[in-house]
């Protein structure tokens, strides 16, 4: 593991990325994440409309496709994501009773930690709680139980798995403004009431350019004391995408990932897929491309030159 072993180098425990069953198929994926890689992030395949997509029923096809395979390669697995508002079902989007709920919520947590205690190195056990404005987002989680379901959610997962970091997870943290104030905010009230909160993981879903407040915010979260981690770090370019916007992705990526190393909080780096071609980011914002460290061919961009110089 090329860019893992450099990052364990600098002390720090990870140099992931996302896949799932389906990225997987591909040998180029399969043989990176071996040759690059220490840990690998389910992209999808945790998520609860994956996990229990009825009532009760739960499925782990795809997501024991991605343990094995990472148990199988050495790879260290972030868990993702257990309490979240969104690849939720909408038999749950529908609960309105607050006990009903709870018991939902401790339900699929257990169910879903233990298949795969011991083998989680960290859990985004929620994620996304904040809208940009600093207000909790109005999911069916905090409507019917408050700022409390996150302490209730993380009090379960450390009853589950104790070997596990439990993290919140967040995305527009990477610069100042009401959004990363109210994460902050929340860290210290979870810290004061006992909750076992480990870490907090920066998505940074980034733009070409962009990147200059980072640093600045990933120290802010690692000044609460906890953790921090890049959990799912991409740079999106405007296409049309040629050499020069990619020599700017090779120092975005250079600068953002030295942020973490020069940060000694910040335990690691996940990439949000292996090679352009599997990204998100078509799908997803409308005119960008590119965001990755291998082309749609598997082939080394600049940015992975980035990566190394800052490792
Ligand atoms: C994305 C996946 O990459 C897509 O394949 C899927 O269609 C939607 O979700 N924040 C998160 C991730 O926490 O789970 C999201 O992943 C990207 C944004």
């Amino acid at each position: 593991a090329q860019l893992g072993d450099k990052i364990a180098a600098k002390g720090k425990a990870n140099f992931g990325a996302a896949a799932d069953a389906n990225t997987l198929q591909n040998a180029n994926v399969q043989r990176l994440l071996q040759e690059e890689f220490s840990s690998v992030t389910p992209e999808n395949s945790m998520k609860w409309e994956v996990i229990q997509p009825s009532l009760g029923t739960f499925n782990f096809q795809q997501s024991d496709a991605l343990v094995d395979f990472a148990v199988e390669n050495g790879l260290d697995i972030r868990g993702h994501t257990l309490v979240w508002h969104s690849q939720l079902p909408a038999y749950v989007d529908a609960i309105i009773d607050k006990d009903q709920l709870l018991a939902l919520m401790e339900n699929h947590i257990n169910t879903t930690m233990s298949r795969y205690q011991g083998k989680i190195f960290q859990w985004d056990v929620v994620n996304e709680v904040f809208e940009e404005d600093g207000s909790f987002r109005n999911s069916v989680f905090f409507r019917l139980l408050g700022e409390e379901f996150i302490d209730t959610a993380f009090n379960i997962a450390a009853s589950v798995d104790p070997s596990s970091k439990l993290y919140i997870n967040d995305f527009n943290l990477d610069g100042p403004g009401p959004k990363i104030d109210a994460m902050i905010g929340l860290l210290g009230r979870l810290q004061t009431r006992g909750v076992p909160i480990d870490g907090v993981g920066s998505q940074a879903h980034l733009i070409l350019g962009q990147v200059g407040s980072v640093g600045a915010q990933l120290a802010r979260l690692a000044e609460t004391g906890l953790e921090v981690a890049i959990t799912e770090l991409d740079i999106r370019i405007e296409a049309p995408v040629d050499q020069a916007k990619l020599i700017q992705q090779q120092q975005d990526y250079q600068t953002v990932v030295g942020d973490c190393i020069g940060i000694a909080a910040c335990v690691g780096v996940t990439v949000w897929g292996v090679g352009d071609k599997d990204s998100w980011v078509d799908a997803t914002f409308a005119g960008f491309d590119s965001p990755l460290l291998f082309d749609d061919g598997f082939v080394k961009k600049p940015a992975y030159a980035g990566v190394e110089a800052a490792l």
